[in-house]
């Protein structure tokens, strides 16, 4: 234990010496001084207030070196910290510094998306004879739920140690009709921090009327440290043969097109930034990847590994496993250098991605798309877990 706690002094304190030497981010030199990352139950602090006085906390924990900050609102990921190859630590998520920032302008920053990841068609859909019409808000679009998502509502949450793992419990009750969607829909969503330092994520939701659900969390991932540039030479590797193509909403026409060929296959792990300029129509309609990727494994019981992500520069990986069917491979696209994020840099084009384990986009509209149908009595559950490492 002691010596644990030296290696990762001296490790910091390395850290702190190639932040001033190398012209490392704020976030690398304030890690100087942090302690070991241990077992760290969660603990709370007032983080803001909603315009109408409600209070939102900010929850600190750790397990297994790493280290994360969940606000109550909208569940957000504020940070996630872990270590490169030599112990030194960096915030990987992107994120912002205040509440007043995220109620204004964030991008989904490190959220919790519901009750629908990614878009549905004129956030419109038929179920058993009924059309709902959704909240619009991205062009004739729903995006994540509607304007008023799960990523705009502050949830209860409940901080938990048990055994090994510690965690956060965040629960809310959706009310029937909320962004049109039908029935009261009661979410559940577990964040554990393993003693390997996994954070998995389990959801869980119930409806008392036929609906349509697809939770995911919406992490802006750069393992070089937030705010350090580009994430172009991040390697991916995607477990998918096929994906689907959009129209210009990015609404899925309804094809499994095989990425064989094309700048679309990750099967095997290659830079981001390796195909990225390659023009193929649908990279120039979304500005880069915006993109559902089938996964081979298909929809199973249990979290399969699907993705794996390396940025080489630090050794940070990032695996994800997951039960889903689909997975969203975001590069960035519509970071535009307006946002200054919680190390004091901008965020612009490609400074990060986002790797959104789920149902493929307009399920609801495609018959032969894996089903988003949730009916009462029945328990929506899926599980994801990101392992990280050094390589
Ligand atoms: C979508 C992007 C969108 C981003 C932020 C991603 O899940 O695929 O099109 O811009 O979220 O809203």
């Amino acid at each position: 234990m002691e010596l644990n706690r030296r290696t990762v002094i001296a490790g910091a304190a390395a850290a702190g010496l190639a932040a001033s030497t190398l012209g490392g981010t704020a976030q690398a030199a304030s890690s100087a001084a942090r302690p070991s990352p241990g077992r760290e139950k969660p603990v709370k602090e007032l983080f803001g207030r909603l315009p109408d006085g409600t209070q939102v906390h900010r929850w600190s924990l750790a397990n297994g070196g790493t280290r994360m900050k969940v606000l109550s609102y909208g569940g957000i990921v504020q940070s996630l910290e872990i270590p490169d190859r030599h112990g030194r630590y960096a915030n990987v998520s992107l994120g912002l510094d205040t509440l007043d920032a995220y109620v204004e302008s964030s991008p989904y920053f490190g959220a919790l998306i519901g009750r629908y990841g990614n878009r549905i068609g004129k956030g419109r859909f038929t179920l058993d004879g009924t059309t709902y019409q959704l909240s619009v808000n991205d062009g004739d679009n729903s995006l994540h739920g509607g304007a008023q998502g799960f990523d705009k509502h502050v949830w209860d949450v409940e901080p938990f140690a048990e055994g090994p793992d510690v965690g956060l419990r965040l629960y809310r009750t959706s009310p029937d009709g909320e962004m049109g969607y039908p029935g009261t829909l009661r979410v559940k969503v577990t964040y554990t921090l393993t003693r390997h330092g996994e954070w998995r994520i389990d959801y869980e939701a119930t409806t008392d009327r036929p609906t349509v659900v697809n939770l995911t969390s919406h992490v802006y991932w750069n393992l070089a440290g937030e705010g350090s540039g580009t994430v172009e030479d991040h390697e991916l590797m995607i477990a998918a043969s096929r994906y689907t193509p959009t129209d210009p909403g990015l609404i899925p026409t309804g094809e499994l097109a095989r990425v064989a060929g094309t700048p679309f296959d990750f099967r095997r792990a290659k830079p981001i930034g390796q195909d990225l300029r390659a023009g193929h129509p649908q990279q120039v309609q979304a500005k880069g990847y915006d993109h559902n990727w089938v996964l081979d494994k298909g929809v199973t019981t249990r979290p399969e590994p699907i993705a794996t992500l390396r940025d080489p520069r630090s050794g940070r990986t990032l695996k994800i496993a997951t039960d889903q069917p689909g997975l969203q491979f975001y590069s960035g696209n519509f970071l535009d250098g307006t946002l200054t994020g919680t190390g004091g840099r901008t965020y612009r084009q490609g400074d990060a991605l986002c790797l959104e384990t789920q149902h493929f986009p307009d399920s609801p509209n495609h018959a032969h798309f894996p089903s988003t149908v949730l009916r009462p009595g029945r328990t929506y559950r899926t599980t994801t877990i990101h392992s990280f490492g050094v390589r």
